[in-house]
C-alpha cells in the first residue's frame, strides 16, 4: 500500500476535487477497474425444449432449456464474456436421499455442458459440485439422522467432479464445504486423466441468509430442513475463512472464492492480500434480489448500483465475479 492522506499537504494548496474534474481525468485516476472479463455468469438449466421458466425471486433470470441455454451463452460469449457457471433444476422424482442424479453422466449437467462445448466452445464452463441441486434433502452433503456425512458425502463428489470433467467441464466448483473435498476430487480427476481440469474452491463460504432466492431456482428450498451452519462458515469468522482457503490451496485448488460477496468484502480483500492466488467472488442471487427488488420501486437505479456493487469487488482485489448481472454488465461496459 502507497501512503495515505496524511503525506498530502493541507487545503488549499491541495484540492481533491481538481482530479475530479472531468471525465478524462477520472478516468486518468481511476485506481481500479472493471472489465468483461472479470464476469462470470452463472446460468440455471432445465429439462425440456424452448423451456423458459422465470424465477420470481430473481427478477431477469430464467431457467432455461439446454437449446435456449446455448443460444444465451451465445450472446454472453459475443459480449465478451469469458465462463459461465451451470445450475440445475432436477425434477423432483428424480431427487433421492443419496442424490444419485449427480452422478448420471446423462443428467442435466452434463448433456448442457456437451452442449455448451460443443456449441459455443470458446467460453469457459464452470459445474458445480454439491449434492444439494441433485437430494430430497437439499443439504449439500448426504444427511444420516440429521448429521450431514462428511467422508461418505467426498466419494460421491468425486463421482461427480469426474462425470463433469468427461462431459467437457473446464473448471470443477465444489461448492459443498465438506473438509477435504478439495484434495480427493484432485487425486479423483489425475486418476481419471483429468489433469487439466481446473478447480475453483468455494473456499470461504458462509452460512448465509443471502441464498434463498438461489434455493428457488434450483427447488432446493421447500426441501431443505434446518439450515447449513454445520458445514458453511459462521458469519461472525475471519480467521476461520483463511484458514479454509489456506487448505484448500495446499489440497490443490487452481483458485478460490469468497461467497457471499457484499457482506465480505474483507474477506475478499484478506484472501487476495494473503495469498495472491486467483481469488473469486460470487455477487449471490440474494444480493442481485435486493438490487432488483429496490428498482422496481422505482427506490435505485438498477445499473447504478449494479455496477457500484461489481466494481467495489474490483477494490477489494477480486480478480473475477459470480454474477447474474454479468451480461447487463457487459453491455453498459461495452457501450462505454
Ligand atoms: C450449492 C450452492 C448454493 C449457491 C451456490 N451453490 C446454495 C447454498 O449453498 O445453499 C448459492 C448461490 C446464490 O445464492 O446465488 N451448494
Amino acid at each position: 500500500m502507497t501512503a495515505g492522506p496524511s503525506v498530502s499537504p493541507s487545503y488549499p494548496t491541495t484540492r481533491m476535487r481538481r482530479n475530479r474534474a472531468s471525465p478524462w481525468i477520472r478516468r486518468l485516476v481511476a485506481e481500479s477497474r472493471l472489465s468483461v472479463d472479470d464476469l462470470i455468469w452463472p446460468v440455471f438449466v432445465v429439462e425440456g425444449t424452448g423451456a423458459r421458466q422465470p424465477i420470481p425471486s430473481m427478477p431477469g433470470v430464467d431457467r432455461l432449456s439446454t437449446d435456449l441455454l446455448s443460444e444465451e451463452v451465445a450472446k454472453a460469449r459475443d459480449l465478451g464474456i469469458p465462463a459461465v457457471a451451470i445450475f440445475p433444476y432436477i425434477e423432483p422424482s428424480l431427487k433421492t436421499p443419496d442424490g444419485r442424479e449427480a452422478v448420471n453422466p446423462n443428467g442435466l449437467v452434463c448433456r448442457a455442458v456437451r452442449e455448451l462445448k460443443s456449441s459455443v466452445p470458446e467460453i469457459g464452463v464452470i459445474c458445480d459440485v454439491a449434492l444439494d441441486e441433485f437430494n430430497s434433502d437439499g443439504h449439500d452433503g448426504i444427511v444420516r439422522d440429521g448429521i450431514i456425512l462428511n467422508d461418505e458425502t467426498i466419494e460421491i463428489l468425486c463421482q461427480q467432479s469426474v462425470v463433469q470433467a468427461e462431459a467437457g467441464c473446464d473448471i470443477i466448483a465444489p461448492s459443498d464445504m465438506m473438509d477435504g473435498r478439495i484434495g480427493a476430487i484432485r487425486k479423483a480427476l489425475d486418476d481419471k486423466g483429468f489433469q487439466d481440469v481446473s478447480i475453483m474452491s468455494y473456499a470461504a463460504k458462509y452460512a448465509s441468509g443471502y441464498y434463498g432466492p438461489f434455493r428457488d431456482a434450483v427447488g432446493s428450498s421447500g426441501a431443505l430442513t434446518g439450515d447449513k451452519k454445520t458445514y458453511q462458515m459462521d458469519t461472525a469468522n475471519t480467521e476461520e475463512a483463511l484458514r479454509e482457503v489456506a487448505m484448500d490451496i495446499s489440497e490443490g485448488a487452481d483458485s478460490v472464492m469468497v461467497k457471499p460477496g457484499l457482506p465480505y468484502l474483507d474477506m475478499v480483500w484478506r484472501v487476495k492480500e494473503s495469498f495472491g492466488v486467483p481469488t473469486f467472488v460470487y455477487n449471490v442471487s440474494g444480493e442481485y434480489a435486493m438490487l432488483k427488488a429496490a428498482a422496481a420501486q422505482g427506490w435505485l437505479d438498477y445499473d447504478h448500483v449494479m455496477m457500484e456493487a461489481l466494481r467495489s469487488f474490483k477494490r477489494a482485489g477480486a480478480d473475477g465475479i459470480l454474477t447474474y448481472a454479468a451480461c447487463d454488465a457487459a453491455r453498459i461496459l461495452n457501450d462505454g
